[in-house]
């Protein structure tokens, strides 16, 4: 029988059942459908031979897609944007890399990214406090600690981490008697050289973070005359 529209009207009832059972069909396979497709979501943005990591940068959860054998170095930078650690050598030999995992100085570059799941990771915009510098990098920035710049993030992190381990009475190879290791008030010029050997400046600054370790461990650094004056002879050696 026509409908009025041109149409049986046993036509129009089945298609109505048929468009109800579709739909009542698509709900009960919607959470199904829709977690595999969530699935299908996360493989298909992880790349061949990626997996999927979650890293804790500077108080904030990361999660990203990289291969086991990308580096903390090249994931911060490369993936994170947190482009302040610095590739020197690429190799553990310069430093400039230096980052802190769990409060403790390390290469980012010789390690894997995908070993940091459930460590604290600091680098080197994680060191201020809102607009607040930390008291190494106000030094660093007091003592003129630096001059191209490029090895300074790397220093910065190596001696808040250096400061740390005075704190916790660790020695160096210099310290004379390992029973009494130093104090901050009395770490000696030695002490801040030897425990600062892991991070090369190629600009020779020296002098100037030898002084910025200095003040942040509540000493009086040398005037920037005298620290001149050190270079000059230095150099006439
Ligand atoms: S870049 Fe890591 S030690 Fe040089
Ligand atoms: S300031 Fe240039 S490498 Fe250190």
């Amino acid at each position: 029988m026509p409908d009025g529209k041109g149409k049986p009207l046993w036509t129009s009832r089945r298609g109505f059942l048929g468009r109800a059972l579709t739909a009542a069909g698509t709900a009960i396979a919607a959470p199904s459908l829709l977690n595999a497709q969530a699935k299908e979501k996360v493989t298909d943005s992880l790349g061949e031979g990626e997996m999927q990591v979650t890293l804790t940068v500077n108080g904030k959860v990361r999660t990203i897609g990289i291969e086991p054998r990308v580096t903390l170095l090249d994931a911060l930078r490369e993936r994170l944007g947190l482009t302040g650690s610095k590739k020197g050598c690429d190799r553990g030999q310069c430093g400039a890399c230096t980052v802190l995992i769990d409060g403790q100085r390390v290469y980012s570059c010789l390690a894997l990214a995908v070993m940091q799941e459930g460590k604290e990771i600091t680098t080197v915009e994680g060191l201020a406090t809102g607009n607040q510098l930390h008291p190494v990098q106000s030094a660093f920035i007091d003592n003129d600690g630096f001059q191209c710049g490029y090895c300074t993030p790397g220093q910065i992190c190596a001696a808040v981490a250096l400061l740390d381990e005075v704190k916790r009475e660790c020695g160096s190879a210099v310290t004379p008697d390992l029973t009494q290791p130093p104090q901050l008030a009395d770490l000696s010029e030695a002490e801040i050289k030897e425990r600062l050997s892991g991070n090369l400046c190629r600009c020779g600054a020296y002098n100037g973070i030898v002084a910025a370790v200095q003040q942040a461990t509540g000493q009086t650094p040398p005037s920037p005359a005298a620290l001149m004056l050190g270079m000059e002879q230095e150099a006439r050696l």
